[in-house]
């Protein structure tokens, strides 16, 4: 990734044309990824989906049932790109959209589920202090019991946050090849769990 992928500029440009895109894996791949950690959850438990960007994720866990969900995204562009995406899917709003700066959050409530897909990745271009912010962040929002289920190209982008949560590697993805004599390239999917 380019090192202005912090920049919410970037993402702010960027959103002016694009209305649709999913980062690292289609929002099915990722639900299925999770599977085992959304399906036992009532489904008005609260989910706060970070960094929404122009994912459909949102629509994805409105289909399966989940009627608490939150898009948080620091460009509000993103926002109205969820909001259009929904709209265009459902003919309604039910998603709550809150801009807010994931580094730095400042929310009412508390979660019982983060969502992050790739959005870690984009913050880790802030520098070394950037994931352990978010986490912080992440750390003060949710539910004693809560989760944080992130996918990641990093195979070590929690190292640094083994204070304030138990990382658990729940597998790897396989990216696609365009022909056999590719290495095999991985993206990662983590479970992390509050510490008390
Ligand atoms: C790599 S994209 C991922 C978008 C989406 N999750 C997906 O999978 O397609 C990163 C997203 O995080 C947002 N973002 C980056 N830094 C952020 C921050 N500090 N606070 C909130 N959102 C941020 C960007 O605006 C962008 O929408």
């Amino acid at each position: 990734m380019p090192t202005n992928y912090e920049d919410r500029n970037y993402w702010h440009q960027r959103f002016a044309s694009e209305t649709s895109f999913e980062w690292l894996a289609s929002s099915e791949q990722f639900l299925e990824l999770f599977a085992l950690y959304l399906r036992p959850l009532p489904k008005t438990a609260k989910i706060l989906h970070l960094g929404s960007g122009t994912s459909d994720l949102h629509n994805h866990l409105r289909d399966c049932g989940f009627s608490n969900v939150t898009n948080v995204d620091y460009e509000p562009l993103a926002l109205e790109r969820g909001q259009e995406l929904e709209r265009k899917r459902f003919g309604d709003v039910k998603t709550t959209y809150i801009v807010n700066d994931a580094t730095k959050m400042d929310l009412p409530d508390k979660y019982r589920v983060f969502i992050d897909k790739s959005t870690s990745d984009a913050i880790a271009c802030g520098g070394h202090q950037a994931v352990s912010l978010l986490a912080e962040a992440i750390r003060r929002h949710i539910e004693d019991d809560g989760l944080w289920l992130s996918l990641s190209f990093s195979p070590s982008r929690y190292e640094g946050v083994k204070t304030l949560f138990d990382v658990e590697l729940v597998s790897k993805l396989p990216t696609p090849k365009l022909n056999p004599y590719e290495p095999d390239i991985y993206y990662y999917a983590y479970a992390l769990r509050p510490k008390p």
